[in-house]
């Protein structure tokens, strides 16, 4: 399934935008909360007496999602893995409806358990003025896990009450075997608040010392929880400076990855993880400013750079995303030519396994398409 967002690139239809986005996401917050309360309670769930309410209810799951805006879910955004990120959440929905009607239940609920993976991308990558602190409802969340409830705040946009349960999660669970996958998740996914979202160095900080303090905190994590120390001391000496101009932003962004590129030593390494983390907000500042700005290209680079160090956990391709973006954007020059060769790496290594590498032929044609555009000039070329 680890190209399942590659494929989806192919098929992804044109969605209507017809809709104002801050009225479907208020409307998404609300269905989806309707939902995530049908599916916590095994009782209430299996009960066929409240079959037919829960399939409405996904069906107008499926309904919202097909108002998403792809382009601009909310705001001026020229994010080119929104549209993606848009489809994506359709199908997910569209997958549950069709699954729970077939009587595939359980199949269907796990789909929805995980679908907030889905709108916490979307809204963990840049400072935002929505941060809805009294949202009225609440779904029924006993039963949820402290990561469960952190990541339904975060799909609703409640980022304090976020963060306070990643806190929680680090403070309660001891990161033994068992627990090791949601301790890791809740650090990462809180760190990637605490900085590209809430661009606080004390929230980071905090996040960073209750993982050092924790006695069972594995070798490998708190020896980059270390560095990641480090990179908030230098952080906060940098505090004075403002980047007013795309321009500046810019040179920021490009001094960031190269600071956190001098201390990543191998593919697997996360000790500057903090810095690139920095490097990302700042790249997603100039997407925001300048959506169509002269080093746009450049900037998709280095976010797919980002990307790939830092591999979301929902959704393991996004770099390649943003390989393509910069080579559409910049077609037959030596960004896009360098921007392929990030690409065709990513994607031979998703392919490869013990029997070789096996392309399937719509991935090996979009390769080629993308070779035609990064490689032969201008005049020679189909486009
Ligand atoms: C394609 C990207 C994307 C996806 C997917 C997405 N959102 Fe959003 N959402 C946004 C953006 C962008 C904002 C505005 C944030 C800002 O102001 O910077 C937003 C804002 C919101 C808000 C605040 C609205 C307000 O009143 O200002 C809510 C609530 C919300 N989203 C719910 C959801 C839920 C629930 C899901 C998943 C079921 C979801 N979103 C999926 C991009 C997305």
């Amino acid at each position: 399934m680890k190209y399942w967002i590659l494929t989806l690139l192919f098929l992804a239809p044109q969605v209507s935008s017809a809709e104002n986005s801050k009225e479907t996401m208020q409307k998404l917050y609300q269905i989806l909360k309707t939902i995530l309360t049908d599916i916590t309670q095994d009782a209430r769930y299996f009960d066929e007496s409240n079959k037919t309410s829960i399939e409405k209810h996904i069906g107008q799951f499926v309904a919202v999602t097909h108002n998403l805006s792809p382009k601009h879910p909310n705001g001026n955004h020229n994010d080119p893995t929104f549209p993606i990120l848009s489809q994506s959440l359709i199908s997910e929905a569209e997958l549950a409806y069709s699954s729970f009607h077939m009587g595939q239940t359980s199949y269907a609920r796990g789909i929805l358990r995980t679908v907030t993976g889905t709108c916490i991308e979307c809204h963990s990558r840049s400072t935002s003025e929505a941060d809805l602190k009294d949202f009225p409802f609440d779904p029924e969340l006993k039963e949820f896990t402290a990561l469960e409830k952190a990541r339904f705040f975060i799909a609703s946009k409640q980022t304090d009450r976020a963060l306070e349960q990643y806190e929680d999660v680090l403070k309660t669970l001891s990161p033994n075997k068992s627990n090791l996958w949601d301790w890791e998740a809740a650090l990462r996914e809180g760190l990637t608040i605490a900085v590209r979202v809430k661009n606080d160095s004390d929230l980071a900080g905090r996040i960073i010392d209750s993982v050092l303090k924790e006695a069972t905190t594995p070798q490998y994590i708190k020896i980059d929880a270390k560095n990641w120390k480090t990179a908030i001391s230098e952080w906060n000496q940098e505090k004075k400076k403002k980047f007013k101009t795309s321009e500046s932003i810019y040179q920021e962004a490009l001094r960031l990855m190269s600071r956190a590129q001098k201390i990543k030593k191998y593919p697997m390494d996360h000790s500057a993880d903090l810095i690139f983390l920095r490097a990302s907000k700042t790249l997603y500042d100039y997407i925001k400013m300048a959506p169509s700005g002269p080093h746009i290209a450049d900037v998709f680079l280095l976010q797919g750079l980002c990307y790939e160090t830092l591999n979301p956990k929902h959704f393991e391709n996004l770099h390649d995303l943003y390989y393509e973006a910069c080579i559409r954007t910049s077609p037959h020059t030596n960004l896009s030519q360098n921007c392929y060769a990030r690409l065709e790496q990513s994607i031979y290594l998703g392919f490869t396994g013990s029997s070789g590498t096996h392309l399937p032929e719509d991935v090996s044609k979009k390769l080629l398409d993308l070779w035609g555009l990064s490689f032969i000039s201008k005049g020679l070329s189909p486009q």
